[in-house]
C-alpha cells in the first residue's frame, strides 16, 4: 500500500509515490554518495520494471511506502516492510537520493512523521530495523524518534575491503516523543 499525505515541518512531506519516484529511485542507488553503507552497487531495472514494482507494491498489503517530498520535490523514501499484522511489528526503512540535501534534517522530518502513523493509524505494537553502524544519520534520525539500539550485527557485510556492523534497533509507541507528534494528530 501506499501511504497518505502528511504534512511535516521545514519544507517535509511525505506523499503517495508517483511511477516518476519508481523510475527515479533505482537511478539515485546506483550514485557512490548514496549506497556508501550498503552491501550491493548494482541494479539492473528497465522503466517497465519500476512500473511493475510499483503495481505490486501499491497492491500490497504488508508494507506502506511513501515518498519523502522536499521543497514540493521527491527526494527519496521512506516505509514500514513485511508487516506481520499478528504480531503487529514490521521493520521500517528510509532512503534520501539526494546527496545535495543530506545533513538538512530531511530523514529526521520523515522518520518522526513516518512513526507517527505507524502508532496512531496501523496500531502496530513494535517496529524494528538494521543500520550500517558507521551510518549515523540514519540511526540518529530513527532514535530522535523513539528507536534504541538493542544490539549489534557484527561483520553483517562486505564493503569496500572491510567487514561493516550493524546497529539493531527496536521502537514502541511509549517510546515515541509525545511532544513531538504531528499537527495532524494533535487537532
Ligand atoms: C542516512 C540518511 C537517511 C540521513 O538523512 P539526512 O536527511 O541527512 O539526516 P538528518 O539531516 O535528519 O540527520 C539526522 C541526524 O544524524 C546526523 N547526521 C546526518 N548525517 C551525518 C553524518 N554523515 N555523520 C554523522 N552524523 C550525521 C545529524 O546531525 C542529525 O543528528 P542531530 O539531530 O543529533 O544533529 C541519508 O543520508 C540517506 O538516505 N542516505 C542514503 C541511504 C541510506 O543510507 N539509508 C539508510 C539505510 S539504513
Amino acid at each position: 500500500m501506499f501511504g497518505p499525505r502528511i504534512a511535516g515541518e521545514g519544507g517535509v512531506e511525505l506523499r503517495p509515490p508517483t511511477l516518476e519516484d519508481y523510475r527515479q529511485n533505482p537511478r539515485w542507488m546506483l550514485l557512490p554518495e548514496v549506497t556508501r553503507f550498503w552491501g550491493p552497487r548494482t541494479i539492473s531495472e528497465t522503466d517497465a520494471d519500476a512500473e511493475e514494482r510499483m503495481r505490486k507494491e501499491g497492491a500490497r498489503d504488508t508494507s506502506i511506502v511513501w515518498t519523502i517530498a522536499y521543497a514540493g520535490e521527491s527526494a527519496g523514501f521512506t516505509g514500514v516492510f513485511d508487516i506481520d499484522w499478528v504480531r503487529r511489528d514490521g521493520e521500517t526503512g528510509i532512503f534520501i537520493g539526494r546527496h545535495d540535501l543530506y545533513g538538512r534534517g530531511i530523514a529526521s522530518e520523515a522518520v518522526r512523521l513516518r512513526m507517527a502513523y505507524v502508532w496512531k493509524e496501523l496500531g502496530l505494537r513494535r517496529t524494528h530495523n538494521w543500520i550500517a553502524l558507521p551510518n549515523r544519520g540514519s540511526w540518529r534520525a530513527n532514535q530522535k524518534a523513539g528507536y534504541a539500539q538493542v544490539g549489534t550485527y557484527p561483520r553483517s557485510f562486505f564493503r569496500s575491503g572491510e567487514w561493516v556492523d550493524e546497529w539493531l534497533g527496536e521502537a514502541f509507541p511509549h517510546t515515541y516523543p509525545a511532544d513531538r507528534l504531528p499537527d495532524a494528530w494533535r487537532r
